[in-house]
């Protein structure tokens, strides 16, 4: 049990990676706190969390509202005291090319996946601090490592994740907060369900290991790097894609 007596905050925790990553950490002893702004699949996980015996608390939260997401974190420490993990994972995207991006496009998805990474780093980093103890964990993409045609805003959200990623390692790191990236490739999940047949067709060529990965196996980097065991690594990014980017 990796995370007995350990706290961790997840967002966009109610279905595909999310939901895997929670119960991964759930399973190895962890209390869990998801910050989500779906309601009924959200229920759900908690039903499967409280089924492993583990403690769980549900937040309906828009991660891009900054007042929102400190008052969620504020109701997490009064009921649990403390939080050893954060796990950025909540992310959209509004796949357009740029002649026929709209400015509501480019604009919805940084504010959800890179200000609400902000905003949840945010109102976690003073705490982790103080306990002298934390890990920050937040779902890149490969796309954010390469770009994308189609996928400029959800690329530059993603790359600059990155960029707040290796900045908050370097700023908090001796006081023994560790903050990394995960840049999935092609993962099966509701995002990618999304994709025609036509297009997942194109991609599954260009990966060496000649599928997509499954959400389990992102949920387990995310335990590896939020466990004693990855304790001496921060500031990375770790691309988790079956060879898609080399
Ligand atoms: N699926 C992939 O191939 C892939 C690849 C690379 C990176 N990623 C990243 O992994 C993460 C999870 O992706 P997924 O495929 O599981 O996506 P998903 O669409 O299946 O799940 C996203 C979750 O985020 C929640 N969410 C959306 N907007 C929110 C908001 N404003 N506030 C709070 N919660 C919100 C949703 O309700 C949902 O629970 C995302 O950051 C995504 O960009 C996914």
């Amino acid at each position: 049990m990796r995370f007995e007596d350990r706290v961790a905050i997840v967002t966009g925790g109610s279905r595909g990676i999310g939901k895997q990553i929670c119960l991964k950490l759930a399973s190895e002893g962890a209390k869990i706190a998801i910050f989500d702004i779906e309601e009924t699949l959200l229920k759900e996980v908690a039903e499967q969390i409280r089924h492993m015996g583990s403690e769980v608390l549900l937040l309906r939260v828009d991660i891009s509202d900054f007042e929102k997401v400190d008052r969620a974190v504020k109701e997490v420490i009064d009921r649990f005291g403390r939080i050893d993990i954060l796990v950025n994972n909540a992310g959209v995207n509004e796949d357009k090319l740029l002649l026929r991006m709209r400015e509501k496009d480019w604009d919805k998805v940084l504010q959800v996946n890179l200000k609400g990474t902000f905003n949840c780093l945010r109102a976690v980093i003073r705490t982790m601090v103080k306990q002298r103890r934390g890990k920050i964990i937040n779902i890149s993409s490969v796309v954010g490592l390469r770009g994308n045609a189609g996928q400029a805003n959800y690329a530059a959200s993603k790359a600059g994740i990155i960029g707040l990623t290796k900045s908050a390692a370097k700023e908090v790191g001796r006081y023994g907060v560790i903050v990394n990236a995960i840049a999935p490739g092609f993962i099966d999940t509701p995002m990618t369900e999304k994709l025609q047949e036509k297009e997942r067709e194109m991609f599954t060529p260009q990966i060496p290991l000649g599928r997509m990965g499954k959400s389990e196996e992102v949920a387990s980097l995310v335990a590896y790097l939020a466990s004693d065991e990855a304790n001496y690594i921060t500031g990375e990014v770790i691309k988790i894609d079956g060879g898609m980017a080399i």
